[in-house]
Protein backbone atom coordinates (compact mmCIF):
# COMPACT_ATOMS: atom_id res chain seq x y z
CA UNK A 1 0.00 0.00 0.00
CA UNK A 2 1.88 3.41 -1.17
CA UNK A 3 -1.02 5.48 -2.61
CA UNK A 4 -3.23 7.97 -0.41
CA UNK A 5 -5.91 10.60 -2.07
CA UNK A 6 -6.28 13.68 0.55
CA UNK A 7 -9.76 15.31 0.09
CA UNK A 8 -8.52 19.19 0.80
CA UNK A 9 -10.99 21.30 -1.33
CA UNK A 10 -14.27 21.96 0.61
CA UNK A 11 -14.75 26.17 1.31
CA UNK A 12 -14.66 25.19 5.36
CA UNK A 13 -17.65 27.15 5.75
CA UNK A 14 -18.37 26.35 9.24
CA UNK A 15 -14.58 27.69 10.06
CA UNK A 16 -14.98 30.94 8.91
CA UNK A 17 -13.30 33.82 9.41
CA UNK A 18 -10.39 31.22 9.91
CA UNK A 19 -11.16 30.30 6.38
CA UNK A 20 -11.70 33.41 4.89
CA UNK A 21 -8.27 33.49 3.07
CA UNK A 22 -6.49 30.19 4.63
CA UNK A 23 -8.35 26.81 3.13
CA UNK A 24 -9.13 24.54 6.07
CA UNK A 25 -6.18 21.92 5.72
CA UNK A 26 -3.91 25.00 5.36
CA UNK A 27 -5.02 26.59 9.14
CA UNK A 28 -2.31 26.11 11.26
CA UNK A 29 -2.63 23.73 14.20
CA UNK A 30 -0.20 23.01 17.02
CA UNK A 31 2.17 25.32 14.87
CA UNK A 32 2.03 24.31 11.46
CA UNK A 33 -0.89 23.78 9.10
CA UNK A 34 -3.21 20.31 9.72
CA UNK A 35 -2.39 19.03 6.67
CA UNK A 36 1.01 18.58 7.61
CA UNK A 37 -0.42 16.63 10.92
CA UNK A 38 -1.93 13.96 7.94
CA UNK A 39 0.85 13.56 5.40
CA UNK A 40 3.34 12.97 8.36
CA UNK A 41 1.02 10.12 10.12
CA UNK A 42 0.09 8.45 6.51
CA UNK A 43 4.00 8.94 6.05
CA UNK A 44 4.27 6.82 8.95
CA UNK A 45 2.02 4.18 7.68
CA UNK A 46 3.98 3.34 4.49
CA UNK A 47 2.09 5.86 2.05
CA UNK A 48 4.79 7.18 -0.25
CA UNK A 49 2.23 9.00 -2.88
CA UNK A 50 0.11 11.40 -1.76
CA UNK A 51 -2.36 13.06 -4.64
CA UNK A 52 -3.71 16.09 -3.56
CA UNK A 53 -7.48 16.89 -4.41
CA UNK A 54 -7.54 20.70 -3.88
CA UNK A 55 -10.19 23.57 -5.24
CA UNK A 56 -11.09 26.41 -2.82
CA UNK A 57 -7.82 28.06 -2.72
CA UNK A 58 -5.92 25.61 -4.03
CA UNK A 59 -3.57 27.53 -5.28
CA UNK A 60 -1.91 27.78 -1.34
CA UNK A 61 -1.10 24.47 -1.07
CA UNK A 62 1.58 23.70 -3.33
CA UNK A 63 3.84 26.70 -2.93
CA UNK A 64 3.81 25.18 0.72
CA UNK A 65 4.66 21.30 0.37
CA UNK A 66 5.58 21.95 -2.60
CA UNK A 67 7.23 17.73 -3.97
CA UNK A 68 6.59 16.78 -0.95
CA UNK A 69 10.73 15.53 -0.26
CA UNK A 70 11.07 17.61 2.67
CA UNK A 71 7.99 15.23 4.38
CA UNK A 72 9.13 11.75 2.80
CA UNK A 73 6.53 11.75 0.39
CA UNK A 74 5.58 12.32 -3.69
CA UNK A 75 2.98 14.52 -3.66
CA UNK A 76 0.98 15.61 -6.49
CA UNK A 77 -2.11 18.44 -6.95
CA UNK A 78 -5.21 18.50 -9.15
CA UNK A 79 -7.55 21.22 -8.89
CA UNK A 80 -10.95 21.04 -9.90
CA UNK A 81 -12.11 23.91 -11.86
CA UNK A 82 -16.01 23.82 -10.07
CA UNK A 83 -15.79 21.77 -6.72
CA UNK A 84 -17.29 18.32 -7.60
CA UNK A 85 -17.62 17.21 -4.18
CA UNK A 86 -16.01 14.51 -2.28
CA UNK A 87 -16.65 11.33 -4.47
CA UNK A 88 -15.80 13.83 -7.79
CA UNK A 89 -13.18 15.07 -6.25
CA UNK A 90 -12.29 11.24 -5.63
CA UNK A 91 -12.30 10.50 -9.28
CA UNK A 92 -10.83 13.40 -10.64
CA UNK A 93 -7.36 12.36 -9.39
CA UNK A 94 -7.96 8.50 -10.83
CA UNK A 95 -5.72 9.14 -13.45
CA UNK A 96 -3.12 10.03 -11.28
CA UNK A 97 -2.98 6.66 -9.19
CA UNK A 98 -0.07 4.19 -10.08
CA UNK A 99 -2.12 1.23 -8.28
CA UNK A 100 -3.84 -1.68 -9.88
CA UNK A 101 -7.29 -2.31 -10.49
CA UNK A 102 -7.09 -4.65 -7.13
CA UNK A 103 -4.90 -2.57 -4.90
CA UNK A 104 -5.96 -0.75 -2.22
CA UNK A 105 -5.84 2.82 -1.96
CA UNK A 106 -5.74 5.21 1.10
CA UNK A 107 -8.62 8.49 1.00
CA UNK A 108 -8.66 10.89 3.66
CA UNK A 109 -10.71 13.59 4.36
CA UNK A 110 -8.25 17.05 5.42
CA UNK A 111 -10.13 18.06 8.37
CA UNK A 112 -10.02 14.94 10.61
CA UNK A 113 -7.42 14.42 13.46
CA UNK A 114 -7.42 10.92 14.64
CA UNK A 115 -5.02 8.48 15.79
CA UNK A 116 -6.62 5.62 13.47
CA UNK A 117 -4.48 2.76 12.91
CA UNK A 118 -4.35 3.17 9.21
CA UNK A 119 -2.02 0.14 8.71
CA UNK A 120 -4.90 -2.02 10.31
CA UNK A 121 -7.22 0.03 8.02
CA UNK A 122 -5.87 -1.74 5.15
CA UNK A 123 -5.22 -4.99 6.83
CA UNK A 124 -8.59 -5.30 7.44
CA UNK A 125 -9.71 -4.19 3.98
CA UNK A 126 -7.20 -6.68 2.77
CA UNK A 127 -8.97 -10.00 4.83
CA UNK A 128 -12.29 -9.03 4.41
CA UNK A 129 -11.74 -8.44 0.59
CA UNK A 130 -13.51 -5.71 0.58
CA UNK A 131 -14.38 -2.72 -2.09
CA UNK A 132 -14.33 -0.49 0.23
CA UNK A 133 -13.25 -0.45 3.95
CA UNK A 134 -14.28 2.22 6.29
CA UNK A 135 -12.88 3.35 9.87
CA UNK A 136 -16.12 3.96 11.75
CA UNK A 137 -16.05 5.68 15.84
CA UNK A 138 -18.24 5.91 18.02
CA UNK A 139 -19.71 9.00 19.28
CA UNK A 140 -21.99 9.51 22.00
CA UNK A 141 -24.31 11.57 20.55
CA UNK A 142 -24.77 10.41 16.95
CA UNK A 143 -27.39 12.46 15.89
CA UNK A 144 -25.18 15.07 14.10
CA UNK A 145 -23.98 12.25 11.94
CA UNK A 146 -24.61 9.48 9.56
CA UNK A 147 -24.83 6.40 10.83
CA UNK A 148 -22.92 3.07 9.79
CA UNK A 149 -24.71 -0.03 11.02
CA UNK A 150 -22.46 -3.34 10.79
CA UNK A 151 -23.55 -6.81 11.03
CA UNK A 152 -21.56 -9.25 13.91
CA UNK A 153 -18.31 -9.59 10.82
CA UNK A 154 -18.16 -5.80 10.30
CA UNK A 155 -19.85 -5.82 6.94
CA UNK A 156 -21.85 -2.28 6.61
CA UNK A 157 -25.25 -3.10 6.37
CA UNK A 158 -27.23 0.65 6.20
CA UNK A 159 -25.99 3.94 6.05
CA UNK A 160 -28.61 5.98 7.56
CA UNK A 161 -29.07 9.76 7.52
CA UNK A 162 -28.59 12.24 10.24
CA UNK A 163 -31.21 10.66 12.89
CA UNK A 164 -34.25 12.33 14.01
CA UNK A 165 -35.87 9.91 16.30
CA UNK A 166 -34.65 7.89 19.29
CA UNK A 167 -35.72 4.95 17.48
CA UNK A 168 -33.66 5.53 14.32
CA UNK A 169 -30.50 5.76 16.49
CA UNK A 170 -29.90 2.10 15.70
CA UNK A 171 -26.23 2.68 16.68
CA UNK A 172 -23.25 4.92 17.52
CA UNK A 173 -21.26 4.00 15.19
CA UNK A 174 -20.25 7.14 12.67
CA UNK A 175 -18.66 7.19 9.16
CA UNK A 176 -14.83 9.04 10.73
CA UNK A 177 -13.83 9.97 6.94
CA UNK A 178 -11.21 7.68 6.57
CA UNK A 179 -11.29 4.84 3.84
CA UNK A 180 -9.45 1.79 2.02
CA UNK A 181 -11.12 1.70 -1.95
CA UNK A 182 -10.12 -0.67 -4.16
CA UNK A 183 -8.70 1.03 -7.58
CA UNK A 184 -11.50 -0.25 -9.99
CA UNK A 185 -14.33 1.29 -7.36
CA UNK A 186 -12.35 4.51 -7.58
CA UNK A 187 -12.80 4.75 -11.42
CA UNK A 188 -16.30 3.40 -11.49
CA UNK A 189 -17.73 6.55 -10.00
CA UNK A 190 -19.11 9.56 -12.68
CA UNK A 191 -16.77 11.83 -13.85
CA UNK A 192 -16.95 15.26 -14.71
CA UNK A 193 -19.76 16.39 -12.31
CA UNK A 194 -20.47 16.71 -8.44
CA UNK A 195 -20.77 13.11 -6.86
CA UNK A 196 -20.98 13.19 -2.87
CA UNK A 197 -19.23 9.87 -1.86
CA UNK A 198 -21.28 9.74 1.65
CA UNK A 199 -24.91 10.89 0.27
CA UNK A 200 -24.41 8.82 -3.54
CA UNK A 201 -21.11 6.62 -3.94
CA UNK A 202 -21.81 4.52 -0.28
CA UNK A 203 -25.54 4.06 -0.58
CA UNK A 204 -25.31 3.32 -4.60
CA UNK A 205 -22.12 0.77 -3.64
CA UNK A 206 -24.62 -0.84 -1.20
CA UNK A 207 -27.82 -1.14 -2.94
CA UNK A 208 -25.68 -2.82 -6.00
CA UNK A 209 -24.31 -5.99 -3.63
CA UNK A 210 -21.06 -4.13 -3.14
CA UNK A 211 -18.87 -4.91 -0.12
CA UNK A 212 -18.38 -2.58 2.30
CA UNK A 213 -16.50 -3.50 5.17
CA UNK A 214 -16.34 -1.19 8.34
CA UNK A 215 -14.03 -1.04 11.15
CA UNK A 216 -14.46 0.52 14.39
CA UNK A 217 -11.25 2.45 16.41
CA UNK A 218 -12.01 4.08 18.91
CA UNK A 219 -8.83 5.93 19.65
CA UNK A 220 -8.60 9.50 19.57
CA UNK A 221 -10.79 11.06 16.83
CA UNK A 222 -11.87 14.95 16.26
CA UNK A 223 -13.65 16.84 13.51
CA UNK A 224 -12.16 19.83 13.01
CA UNK A 225 -15.04 21.04 11.34
CA UNK A 226 -15.56 24.24 13.82
CA UNK A 227 -13.69 27.10 15.42
CA UNK A 228 -14.45 25.10 18.75
CA UNK A 229 -13.39 21.54 17.26
CA UNK A 230 -10.05 22.85 15.54
CA UNK A 231 -8.75 24.98 18.68
CA UNK A 232 -9.52 21.55 21.31
CA UNK A 233 -7.30 19.76 18.37
CA UNK A 234 -5.06 21.92 18.20
CA UNK A 235 -4.51 22.12 21.97
CA UNK A 236 -4.68 17.99 22.13
CA UNK A 237 -1.94 18.32 20.11
CA UNK A 238 0.09 20.31 21.69
CA UNK A 239 -0.35 18.50 24.97
CA UNK A 240 0.06 14.81 23.43
CA UNK A 241 -3.32 13.88 23.55
CA UNK A 242 -3.65 13.73 19.64
CA UNK A 243 -0.61 11.90 17.46
CA UNK A 244 1.00 13.54 15.23
CA UNK A 245 5.28 13.28 14.51
CA UNK A 246 4.96 16.65 13.15
CA UNK A 247 4.31 19.13 15.55
CA UNK A 248 7.37 21.17 15.98
CA UNK A 249 8.84 20.58 19.62
CA UNK A 250 8.19 18.37 22.25
CA UNK A 251 4.56 18.09 23.47
CA UNK A 252 3.08 20.06 27.00
CA UNK A 253 1.42 22.74 28.36
CA UNK A 254 2.74 25.17 25.57
CA UNK A 255 4.54 25.50 22.49
CA UNK A 256 6.21 28.58 21.66
CA UNK A 257 7.52 28.90 18.41
CA UNK A 258 10.93 30.78 17.42
CA UNK A 259 10.56 34.67 17.03
CA UNK A 260 7.25 34.64 19.33
CA UNK A 261 8.19 37.31 22.82
CA UNK A 262 6.16 36.08 25.73
CA UNK A 263 6.55 38.22 28.22
CA UNK A 264 7.70 36.90 31.77
CA UNK A 265 4.70 37.64 33.25
CA UNK A 266 3.13 36.06 30.90
CA UNK A 267 1.15 32.55 31.67
CA UNK A 268 0.68 29.91 28.50
CA UNK A 269 -1.03 26.84 29.75
CA UNK A 270 -3.62 24.03 27.94
CA UNK A 271 -1.83 23.08 24.55
CA UNK A 272 -1.68 26.66 23.95
CA UNK A 273 0.18 27.58 21.07
CA UNK A 274 2.04 31.04 19.96
CA UNK A 275 2.99 31.56 16.58
CA UNK A 276 6.17 33.12 15.25
CA UNK A 277 6.19 37.14 15.91
CA UNK A 278 3.79 37.01 18.21
CA UNK A 279 3.76 39.28 20.77
CA UNK A 280 2.23 38.19 24.63
CA UNK A 281 1.81 41.09 27.44
CA UNK A 282 2.93 41.35 30.78
CA UNK A 283 0.18 39.01 32.89
CA UNK A 284 -1.10 38.03 30.25
CA UNK A 285 -2.98 34.39 30.66
CA UNK A 286 -3.56 32.43 27.21
CA UNK A 287 -4.78 28.52 28.08
CA UNK A 288 -5.92 26.20 25.37
CA UNK A 289 -5.57 28.67 22.61
CA UNK A 290 -3.74 29.13 19.74
CA UNK A 291 -2.43 32.58 19.08
CA UNK A 292 -1.18 33.00 14.88
CA UNK A 293 2.12 34.44 13.45
CA UNK A 294 2.53 38.59 14.27
CA UNK A 295 -0.61 38.81 16.26
CA UNK A 296 -0.27 40.85 19.65
CA UNK A 297 -1.92 39.86 23.15
CA UNK A 298 -2.05 43.20 25.33
CA UNK A 299 -0.91 43.34 28.95
CA UNK A 300 -3.55 40.85 31.25
CA UNK A 301 -5.16 39.88 28.61
CA UNK A 302 -6.99 37.10 29.31
CA UNK A 303 -7.56 34.41 26.31
CA UNK A 304 -9.53 30.83 26.61
CA UNK A 305 -10.28 28.20 24.34
CA UNK A 306 -10.05 30.96 21.34
CA UNK A 307 -7.71 32.02 18.12
CA UNK A 308 -6.59 34.67 17.47
CA UNK A 309 -5.52 35.33 13.47
CA UNK A 310 -2.51 36.43 11.79
CA UNK A 311 -1.52 39.72 12.69
CA UNK A 312 -4.66 40.42 14.78
CA UNK A 313 -4.31 42.24 17.96
CA UNK A 314 -5.80 41.94 21.70
CA UNK A 315 -6.41 44.70 23.71
CA UNK A 316 -4.79 45.23 27.19
CA UNK A 317 -7.20 43.16 29.65
CA UNK A 318 -9.74 42.04 27.12
CA UNK A 319 -11.26 38.41 28.21
CA UNK A 320 -11.87 36.20 25.00
CA UNK A 321 -13.67 32.57 25.38
CA UNK A 322 -13.89 30.59 23.37
CA UNK A 323 -13.90 33.21 20.38
CA UNK A 324 -12.43 33.48 17.55
CA UNK A 325 -10.23 36.71 15.81
CA UNK A 326 -10.12 36.90 12.55
CA UNK A 327 -6.55 37.20 10.96
CA UNK A 328 -5.48 41.48 10.95
CA UNK A 329 -8.60 42.26 13.15
CA UNK A 330 -8.11 44.46 16.18
CA UNK A 331 -10.17 44.18 19.40
CA UNK A 332 -9.84 47.19 21.95
CA UNK A 333 -8.53 47.38 25.57
CA UNK A 334 -10.91 45.83 28.19
CA UNK A 335 -13.72 44.29 25.92
CA UNK A 336 -15.21 40.79 26.75
CA UNK A 337 -16.08 37.86 23.83
CA UNK A 338 -17.68 34.96 25.32
CA UNK A 339 -18.57 31.31 23.21
CA UNK A 340 -18.58 31.55 19.69
CA UNK A 341 -17.96 35.70 18.92
CA UNK A 342 -16.81 35.49 15.94
CA UNK A 343 -14.74 39.19 14.88
CA UNK A 344 -14.46 38.89 11.17
CA UNK A 345 -10.68 39.71 8.97
CA UNK A 346 -9.63 43.22 9.47
CA UNK A 347 -12.56 44.21 11.66
CA UNK A 348 -11.87 46.55 14.39
CA UNK A 349 -13.72 46.69 17.98
CA UNK A 350 -13.23 49.53 20.41
CA UNK A 351 -12.07 49.78 23.30
CA UNK A 352 -14.99 48.43 26.36
CA UNK A 353 -17.28 47.93 23.27
CA UNK A 354 -18.39 45.01 24.54
CA UNK A 355 -18.83 43.83 28.40
CA UNK A 356 -20.39 40.97 30.61
CA UNK A 357 -21.21 42.56 34.26
CA UNK A 358 -23.24 40.84 36.70
CA UNK A 359 -24.80 43.88 37.61
CA UNK A 360 -25.81 45.39 34.03
P1 LIG B 1 -17.99 23.09 5.59
O1 LIG B 1 -18.25 24.06 4.46
O2 LIG B 1 -17.76 23.83 6.87
O3 LIG B 1 -19.02 22.01 5.71
O4 LIG B 1 -16.58 22.36 5.31
P2 LIG B 1 -16.05 21.60 4.00
O5 LIG B 1 -16.26 22.47 2.82
O6 LIG B 1 -14.62 21.22 4.28
O7 LIG B 1 -16.96 20.34 3.87
P3 LIG B 1 -16.84 18.94 4.62
O8 LIG B 1 -16.36 19.18 6.02
O9 LIG B 1 -18.10 18.20 4.45
O10 LIG B 1 -15.73 18.20 3.75
C1 LIG B 1 -15.13 17.00 4.13
C2 LIG B 1 -13.78 16.92 3.43
O11 LIG B 1 -13.94 16.87 2.01
C3 LIG B 1 -12.89 18.12 3.70
O12 LIG B 1 -11.57 17.65 3.82
C4 LIG B 1 -13.05 18.99 2.47
O13 LIG B 1 -11.86 19.73 2.18
C5 LIG B 1 -13.30 17.96 1.39
N1 LIG B 1 -14.21 18.44 0.33
C6 LIG B 1 -15.52 18.78 0.48
N2 LIG B 1 -16.04 19.14 -0.71
C7 LIG B 1 -15.03 19.03 -1.61
C8 LIG B 1 -14.97 19.26 -3.04
O14 LIG B 1 -15.92 19.66 -3.70
N3 LIG B 1 -13.75 19.02 -3.63
C9 LIG B 1 -12.66 18.59 -2.93
N4 LIG B 1 -11.51 18.40 -3.59
N5 LIG B 1 -12.70 18.37 -1.60
C10 LIG B 1 -13.88 18.58 -0.95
Amino acid sequence: MTEAILLVGGKGTRLRPLTVHTPKPMVPAAGVPFLTHQLARARAAGVEHVVLATSYLAEVFEPYFGDGAALGLRLEYVTEVEPLGTGGAIRNVAERLDSGPDEPVLIFNGDILTGLDIRALVAEHRSAGADVSLHLTRVQDPRAFGLVPTDGTGRVTAFLEKPQTPEEIVTDQINAGAYVFRRSVIDAIPAGRPVSVERETFPGLLADGAHLQGMVDSTYWLDLGTPQAFIRGSADLVLGLAPSPAVPGRCGEALVLPSAEVAPGAKLTGGTVIGAGAVIGEGATVDGSTVLDDAVVGPGAVVTDSMVGRAARVGARTVLRGAVVGDGARVGADNELHEGARIWCGASLPDAAIRFSSDA
